[in-house]
């Protein structure tokens, strides 16, 4: 089955083409795959950093605005002048046998835009579409394995989905979530952890604000985090800066980042006020930056921690732009390496760690497959009825 996949719920347009190749179900209603892979014909991403940046962040009408640029232009290039009377034949030849759209949770605007497209396509196709959650996207991306048999082979990439031991545990780390996800089957969720306040990449990105980077924040604080050499190298503490850990004793799996982002504020206010300048220096930029991704790293990781041990939990996925941080990816390995339960640990390529149309072709695949959603063929009352829900909560 191939599977056109389109992404749109925040600042990346994303188009992926999938051939889908399921060798064995279980029986329907569990959601259960046990053997599918997945060709990857085509996986394109147009970031709109440059578009938002001089914003300090992404404005969802400038985004509204790329989406509709991007996404023809990336379809032209997978199924040229498919809208045309009489299309001439392409690189795929024939429509895809599947649609597969994010409905949010996101930006509405932007969204919106994706679903229309997706709509416009089902129906001159006449396939049908699968609303798809962004952030089952980014559970499925931790368990894509690139086929390395077929590494010298630059016309197939292959992708297995491992299997999973269940109960499993899903970090969700994003721009907009901070999450903890139960899973009993892979169709089954139940969010035990969230957060309060800020997202964790929302975080990383106003820090990275107040310390005077550019947009986004994370990718920037990271850099300069690494830079940092501690005094003491077996201990790792930083010289001067010390900030809090915040929830990490609250005794329920909830995370809060904005009393950090707040701290961050006052020191830097701080710094200023007592050295009578305008500006941090870069070492106390670097130091700040080190002791953030220090106190994010501990505070995901305690709560993942008891997380695993409430629920029993025998796997571990890790999804979201955040886990890009090669200190938070590194610390996890780590962890579970020592760790005494056995769990297994499942982190995305680094190429899925952000959103990209992939993730939403393998989640909104699944999820068709396990028999827990129905799919929207053109013309009937569900597919009219199909909305963007900046809120979703996998897929409530
Ligand atoms: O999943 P994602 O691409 O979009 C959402 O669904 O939100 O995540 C974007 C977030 C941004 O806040 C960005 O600053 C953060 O991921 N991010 C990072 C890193 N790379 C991206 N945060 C920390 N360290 C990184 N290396
Ligand atoms: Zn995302």
């Amino acid at each position: 089955m191939r599977i056109l996949a389109i992404e749109t719920s925040c600042d990346e347009t994303a188009m992926s083409l999938l051939e889908a190749n399921l060798t064995e179900v279980k029986p329907r209603g569990t959601g259960d795959l046990t053997s599918v892979k997945f060709n990857l014909l085509a996986h394109d991403v147009a970031s709109q950093v440059t578009v938002h940046k001089e914003w300090g962040g992404v404005v969802p009408m400038l985004a509204k605005r790329e989406h509709i640029i991007n996404l023809p232009i990336m379809l032209e290039k997978l199924f040229p002048n498919s809208f045309s009377p009489n299309p001439e034949p392409n690189t795929y030849q024939l429509a895809p046998d599947l649609i597969t759209v994010t409905c949010g949770p996101g930006l509405e605007p932007a969204l919106w835009e994706g679903i229309n497209f997706a709509k416009k396509l089902a129906a001159k196709w006449n396939i049908s579409i699968v609303a798809t959650d962004h952030m089952h996207g980014h559970i499925v991306s931790a368990m894509l394995k690139l086929n390395s048999k077929l590494k010298n082979n630059k016309s197939k990439i292959e992708y297995e989905l491992q299997t999973l031991e269940f109960p499993a545990i899903a970090l969700l780390i994003s721009g907009g979530h901070t999450q903890l996800v139960l899973m009993q089957s892979m169709n089954n969720f139940e969010i035990v952890g969230n957060t309060r306040d800020d997202a964790v990449g929302e975080a990383f990105d106003k820090v990275a604000r107040i310390l005077g980077l550019p947009y986004p924040g994370g990718p920037e604080i990271s850099k300069l985090a690494s830079q940092f050499k501690p005094n003491n190298l077996e201990t790792k503490q930083p010289k001067t800066y010390i900030l809090p850990r915040p929830m990490l004793h609250s005794g329920d799996l909830d995370f809060s980042f904005s009393g950090l982002k707040t701290a961050v504020l006052y020191l830097v206010k701080r710094i200023k006020e007592e050295n009578k300048r305008e500006e941090l220096t870069q070492e106390e930029k670097i130091e700040i930056a080190y002791e953030f991704e220090q106190a994010v790293t501990e505070v995901l990781i305690k709560k993942t921690a008891a997380a695993i041990q409430m629920c029993a939990a025998k796997s571990l996925l890790v999804g979201g732009g955040v886990i890009a941080n090669k200190t938070i990816s590194n610390r996890l390995r780590d962890w579970i390496s020592k760790s005494r339960d056995l769990i297994s640990l499942y982190l995305p390529d680094q190429k899925f760690t952000g959103d990209n149309a992939t993730m939403i072709g393998v989640a909104g695949y699944l999820h068709s497959k396990g028999g827990t959603v129905n799919t929207l063929a053109p013309g009937s009352h569900l597919f009219d009825k199909l909305k963007a829900n900046g809120n979703l909560c996998l897929y409530k």
